[in-house]
């Protein structure tokens, strides 16, 4: 008798739990796509201004906030530690300049840490994903 109750409330569990999984996916994507789309695509992009020292402090700080968005996020693909580390070094190195670091040693540190082809190798899905 208990089993005829217990198999129902499972199916319904099923049924309400996978699409917050798959709005989660969501949300992760729009999240990266945001950061790269608004802060790091572009000769003329956030990201290019600040490692030419044309920003801004506020232009800056922007960047550091958007930036900052990306940590707990999932890796699309690959190596979910790796990933976590590629962007760890990112926020700090976006973050220290923000922080009035702004000498060459600081943006050669952001520029590596921004480096759009060691990331995306290991970590951006290979075919666009909708
Ligand atoms: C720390 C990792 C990381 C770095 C550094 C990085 N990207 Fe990305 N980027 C990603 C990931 C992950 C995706 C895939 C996101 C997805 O599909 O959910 C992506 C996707 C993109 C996209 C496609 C966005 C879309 O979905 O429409 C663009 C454009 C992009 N990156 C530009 C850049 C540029 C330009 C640089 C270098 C200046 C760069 N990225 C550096 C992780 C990174």
């Amino acid at each position: 008798m208990k089993q005829t109750i217990f198999l129902p409330v499972l199916a319904v569990a099923a049924l309400i739990a996978s699409p917050i999984v798959a709005d989660d996916d969501h949300e992760n994507h729009e999240i990266i796509e945001k950061v790269m789309k608004e802060g790091l695509k572009g000769d003329e992009s956030p990201l290019a201004k600040v490692l030419e020292g044309e920003a801004s402090k506020s232009e800056i700080k922007d960047l550091d906030e958007l930036i900052k968005t990306m940590e707990g996020t999932k890796a699309p693909v690959g190596d979910q530690a790796g990933y976590d580390e590629k962007v760890a070094e990112l926020i700090a190195a976006i973050g220290a300049v923000a922080g009035g670091a702004t000498d060459t040693p600081a943006l050669n540190r952001l520029d590596t840490a921004s480096d759009c082809k060691a990331c995306h190798g290991d970590h951006k899905p290979k075919k666009e994903k909708k």
